[in-house]
């Protein structure tokens, strides 16, 4: 099987598929599907190779890329981003061809100078800048904070080919290499995923950024992102849907997030979510143990829901500490237009309510009301308040 795949006359991927990729960004976000790093060689009078790979497969690489083109005809080298998940690959190619500029945002060249330390040709480029290869040219487009101040857009004239980096990515290993190509649920499910924990603090300059390439005019037939599929079939679908999650997107979901000692607090979930049903039997309400569930999976389910509920048991006169990461995480996120209230069970000081509800309010949720606690294991009077309170809820949304 040819590791490279043609995509169109000029433009090969030249990427790296890695199925055993679990987790990202250290431990930050979990990848269950792997992901893949998509380079692009474009072959036009002049080449271009189109970001790289992660620095585990930069041996890797340069050697295929050796059996695909002798490196000495590539121009240019263009790198969208900084990261190290697509610049990692840079330094064994540069000692190749050491002088081959790089094209890259005055960010990138601050970006790739703080990994590398190395004083490489740059090119430094600004939104509107473009670069002739022959029939075709590269137009750039700044992407500040989409994800990073070093994000770039490069779009192809003439094959009408955006490659958008980081956007509308998803970490996803397939060797199927286009969106028609794989199953529509795992993709969109990591699409979601991929949104809701490294673009939705970005929400507002998602939605700005879109407007202003949409408003270039420019034809669009494929989409080659930098993790997961290319975008080929109804390729601005992905657009679409990005302008829907970045302008506070809700499903009718009420997300109920806690964690539980002696499964007090956990009781009180589940008569929480009983009153939610009772009330309006159309929500859909999920219940997270945050102690237990996967983290990313569960800020997605945060970043679908209208509502949330966060509950814990009080230790040590404080919440319990896979809340408190849970804290640290929802408050990175900067959600915005949610409602939510907190709950939980103690057995003599009972901070974590408050505590908790505060924590809430400063992650910039609309916070309905000052929560509910139960004194020990809730009896049946404690599960019969919850049922009420939950019902509540639902009329405050
Ligand atoms: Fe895929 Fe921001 O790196």
């Amino acid at each position: 099987m040819n590791w490279s795949k043609k995509i169109t006359d000029k433009v090969t991927w030249v990427g790296k598929v890695d199925w055993e990729l679990k987790s990202f960004h250290g431990e930050e976000l979990s990848t269950h599907r792997g992901s893949t790093y998509n380079s692009y060689l474009i072959r036009d009078e002049k080449v271009a190779l189109i970001d790289t790979v992660w620095l585990p497969f930069d041996k890797e690489f340069v050697k295929k890329l050796k059996e695909e083109i002798d490196l000495q005809e590539i121009d240019y080298i263009i790198i969208n981003h900084g990261e190290v998940d697509h610049s990692g690959a840079l330094p064994e190619l540069m000692r190749e061809i050491p002088d081959t500029p790089i094209y890259c945002t005055n960010n990138g060249v601050k970006s790739l100078k703080g990994h590398y330390h190395q004083d490489w040709n740059f090119v430094p480029v600004k939104t509107g800048d473009t670069l002739d290869l022959g029939e075709s040219k590269l137009v750039f487009v700044e992407a500040p904070m989409l994800h990073w101040p070093d994000s770039m857009f490069t779009y192809m004239t003439g094959e009408n080919i955006l490659f958008s980096n980081d956007a509308f990515g998803q970490h996803y290993a397939t060797e199927a290499l286009y969106n028609d190509l794989v199953d529509q649920c795992e993709l969109f499910a990591e699409a979601i995923k991929y949104y809701a924990n490294i673009l939705t603090p970005f929400s507002a300059l998602v939605k700005k950024k879109i407007d202003e390439v949409l408003a270039l005019n420019l034809p669009v037939d494929l989409i080659c992102t930098s993790h997961g599929v290319i975008w080929r079939e109804n390729p601005t679908q992905i657009i679409e849907q990005y302008l829907k999650w970045a302008d506070n997107y809700q499903e009718n979901q009420i997300t109920i997030v806690y964690d539980s000692m002696w499964e007090g607090t956990k009781q009180m979930a589940e008569a929480i979510a009983d009153g939610i049903r009772q009330a309006d039997p159309e929500l859909i309400v999920k219940l997270s143990n945050i102690g237990k569930d996967d983290k990313n999976n569960t800020i997605t389910e945060i970043f679908k829901s209208k509502a949330v509920l966060f509950g814990s048991s009080t230790v040590n006169n404080r919440y319990l500490s896979s809340m408190g990461s849970m804290m640290e995480m929802v408050k990175g996120m900067k959600f915005k237009n949610k409602k939510a209230a907190a709950f939980g069970s103690y057995g003599w000081s009972g901070e974590a309510v408050k505590l908790i509800t505060q924590e809430l309010k400063d992650a910039g949720f609309e916070v309905v009301d000052e929560g509910i606690r139960a004194l020990w294991q809730p009896d049946a009077e404690a599960v019969a308040a919850c049922i009420a309170y939950g019902k509540e809820f639902v009329s405050k949304l």
